[in-house]
């Protein structure tokens, strides 16, 4: 063999490695075992219930196997062993034993569904609505609506609220719990307590069309009184525009943008995401791209072309246009 070959083998035996192993990264952002809420924690406990009796029933087969391939191997001029047709307590006992196991997962799964499927005493309810192929966050305690990136307080219960519209998509952001459907026709109700301050990442979890995999979701875990100033900044009107950022006003205001976008005093439409604060957040198109002015830009001028099914359409407007329109988007902060 030479060195070539040896080399390609090596590479070869890498890749495969990285292949392999890819996803085990024990803190990924999206990885669901580093709970960062109640529920997050309580489905790592079903887990480790789980693992616990997964090893256990391996442990007895493995060794019961061994016993037995040692026990009944083939010796030269052994009696054949005793023919056994049928045995009523080994049949019952196999029968038994893992409708047990299967019981002992039920108990702690079905209370952690039930807990977390009710709204919970005096926890701020989130109206959330998922569309193809974004969310929509509605606060109606506090007035506010926003998209894609959700902001919670930290140590207080959150209930959020998951209806339609269009199809079934699901919720879910693996450090803040498990994933929940959002159902047309259908009210679903997620609670969790998220506990530590941070930025976490999700997706959505049910096929919903072309785009499923560009609908991710953001959410902000946020120190209470940096929640607070949060919910101050949302409810403040639409920053006033001034210089290039005014033209831009008067572009968006004069296209179809209207016809689908809520800007507080600006338009009342409401097919698309509010953008009455779009330059608050990080990112846009349900996460796909950073918030900036050249991303926005290309995203203004043709959406389907970044997002593949996007219901926002290519415009046509001219280069010129979509950049003010852009930094009109970016003032809103
Ligand atoms: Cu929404 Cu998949």
């Amino acid at each position: 063999m030479d060195a070539g070959t040896s080399g390609g083998r090596g590479s070869r035996w890498l890749l495969a490695a990285v292949i392999l192993l890819g996803g085990c990264v024990w803190d990924a952002p999206q990885s669901s075992l580093v709970p960062r809420s109640d529920f997050a924690r309580a489905i790592l406990h079903v887990y480790g219930i789980i693992t616990w009796a997964a090893s256990g029933i391996a442990t007895v087969v493995v060794v019961a196997l061994i016993w037995i391939f040692l026990r009944f191997r083939g010796r030269e001029g052994a009696a054949l062993p005793r023919q056994v047709r049928g045995h009523t307590l080994l049949e019952i006992s196999w029968t038994i034993a893992p409708a047990l196991v299967l019981l002992v997962i039920a108990i702690p799964t079905i209370q952690v569904i039930f807990r977390t499927e009710s709204p919970a005493a005096r926890a701020l309810e989130i109206v959330v609505r998922a569309r193809q192929w974004w969310w929509e966050f509605t606060y109606p305690s506090l007035g506010l609506v926003t998209a894609n990136e959700l902001h919670v307080p930290a140590e207080r219960a959150v209930t959020l609220r998951l209806e339609g519209p269009d199809v079934i998509h699901s919720f879910w952001v693996p450090q803040l719990g498990g994933k929940r459907d959002v159902v047309p026709g259908r009210i679903n109700r997620l609670t969790f307590v998220p506990e530590t301050p941070g930025e976490y990442l999700g997706q959505c979890a049910e096929f919903c069309g072309t785009s499923h995999a560009n609908m991710r979701v953001r959410v902000f875990v946020d120190a209470p009184d940096a929640f607070d100033r949060w919910v101050a900044g949302q409810r403040a009107p639409a920053a006033e525009a001034s210089g290039a950022a005014a033209t831009g006003k008067a572009v968006y205001a004069r296209s179809a943008c209207v016809g689908c976008h809520t800007i507080q005093g600006v338009s009342t439409g409401v097919v698309g995401p509010d953008l009455t604060h779009v330059g608050s957040r990080t990112t846009i198109a349900a996460g796909l791209l950073p918030n900036g002015r050249a991303q926005l830009i290309a995203w203004i001028r043709n959406p389907p072309a970044l997002k593949p099914g996007a219901k926002m359409p290519a415009l046509g407007l001219s280069e010129a246009d979509a950049a003010a329109i852009a930094e009109y988007l970016v003032s809103l902060k």
